[in-house]
């Protein structure tokens, strides 16, 4: 059995999509597939219409019957899709599920421990994460043999990409199994310039780490989730259901055997010179996307800044983020005594930025965003930290 866990912290870079229409593809190919949602906002039912209040069980269930040392059977949560697909849907009640693990030991490996009672029921388990890297993340990746890492072909896909890998490499760096670990080009639109450019670059620095697969930007892929089908059924002939057959037969014929070591340190050594490429990729975007401010020389850092992230300004603190889906954002940290009802970030345009103004004394402080009830680490701040959990929090120096 093959476990594929699809994960990228950045929100909306195609992982649910990827993971629904993968595991589509492998069963199609006549592979016994388990889609397993490891993200609280339950959108791989949604994309497979499983009615959500119909959802009485779910992977929540069994992970913390797992943690408590009250097992339950998988199989009393998974909904049958089509032949030789099935999915173990989640919903909200899987937002509790890392602060109510707390203090207990091997957490980590709940899912772990239900996916090896089911080694011999199916070829291929995928496993889409939640855009944050927490407790639910890890417990993906202590089970995987395989990851893969969508990522968006856009102005700052390459900027983030070196700080993703990074984290993930430091989560795979704490795995016992081997891990292949693979970078996937997703909602590729050909006709822009800077697409190409990103794709070019991609191909440069990860060779043999890319899937030469490509998933297209298809917009029967949107429709197709937003009528709870697969594209194998919604658009048999599209681009979009073709790319994720190929995505199938390549991933089927990648070989497994490959060391975690050699995959990890390979990619480790190409981090540099990504974030190199994306600073002179980054230069050259035009001028409406990124406004420096006038007459002044500025660092990529702080025209990065200028569009997320925490900074200082007038003796308070800004934090600004990019979260087009989220219903609330708020933030927790040494300054709210980790309480995050107590601080909102509000929403300021159409686009999904979300920005706050605290001031702040002098002084070092850690703290975690709070997305929809997720906890997770702040994506646009470069300096974070492992708290005793095992994730990370981002730390802040008020000057
Ligand atoms: N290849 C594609 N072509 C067109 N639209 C796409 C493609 N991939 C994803 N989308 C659309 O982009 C949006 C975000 O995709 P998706 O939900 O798969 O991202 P995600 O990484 O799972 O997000 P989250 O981090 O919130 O879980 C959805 O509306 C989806 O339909
Ligand atoms: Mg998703």
């Amino acid at each position: 059995m093959r476990t594929i866990a699809v994960v990228n912290q950045k929100g909306g870079c195609g992982k649910t999509t990827i993971s629904i229409n993968l595991s589509a593809a492998l069963a199609a190919k006549g592979n016994r597939t388990l889609l397993i949602d490891m993200d609280s906002q339950g959108h791989c039912a949604v994309g497979l219409a499983v009615p959500e209040e119909q959802v009485e069980q779910s992977v929540y269930d069994v992970l913390i019957g797992i943690g408590r040392g009250e097992p339950m059977r998988l199989k009393e949560v998974l909904w049958q899709i089509s032949d030789g697909f099935e999915l173990a849907p989640s919903n909200i009640d899987l937002a509790a599920f890392e602060q109510q693990m707390t203090g207990v030991t091997d957490r980590e490996n709940c899912l772990k421990k239900v996916l090896d009672e089911i080694q011999d029921d199916y070829d291929y388990v995928v496993i889409d994460c939640p855009p944050s890297v927490g407790l639910l993340t890890f417990n993906a990746l202590r089970a995987a043999t395989d990851v893969i890492v969508p990522v968006e072909m856009g102005y700052f896909s390459l900027h983030g990409l070196s700080r993703q890998l990074e984290t993930l490499i430091a989560l795979c760096d704490q795995c016992e199994q081997k891990i292949n670990v693979m970078v996937l080009a997703s909602m590729y639109d050909i006709r822009t310039k800077m697409g190409r450019e990103i794709l070019a670059e991609l191909k440069k620095h990860f060779s043999e780490q890319l899937f030469k697969t490509v998933a297209n930007f298809n917009t029967k892929l949107k429709e197709a989730a937003s009528l709870g089908q697969p594209i194998s059924e919604y658009a048999p002939s599209s681009k979009g259901h073709k790319d994720f057959l190929a995505l199938a037969d390549e991933l089927i014929g990648t070989d497994t055997q490959l060391h975690r070591a050699d995959l990890v340190n390979s990619l480790q050594a190409r981090l540099s010179t990504i974030s190199a490429s994306a600073e002179e990729l980054l230069a050259s975007v035009p001028p409406d996307v990124i406004k420096p401010k006038e007459q002044e020389p500025v660092s990529l850092d702080e025209k990065l800044a200028d569009v997320y992230g925490v900074r200082q300004v007038d003796g308070h603190v800004s934090f600004a983020a990019m979260y087009p889906r989220a219903k609330s954002v708020q933030i927790a940290g040494d300054f709210n005594e980790w309480m995050p009802e107590k601080t909102h970030l509000q929403r300021v345009d159409e686009a999904g930025k979300w920005h706050l103004a605290m001031p702040l004394e002098k002084g070092l402080y850690r703290y975690r965003l709070v997305v929809d009830g997720q906890w997770q680490q702040d994506p646009y701040n470069d300096w974070i930290e492992m708290n005793p959990y095992g994730e990370f929090n981002s730390v802040l120096n008020v000057q």
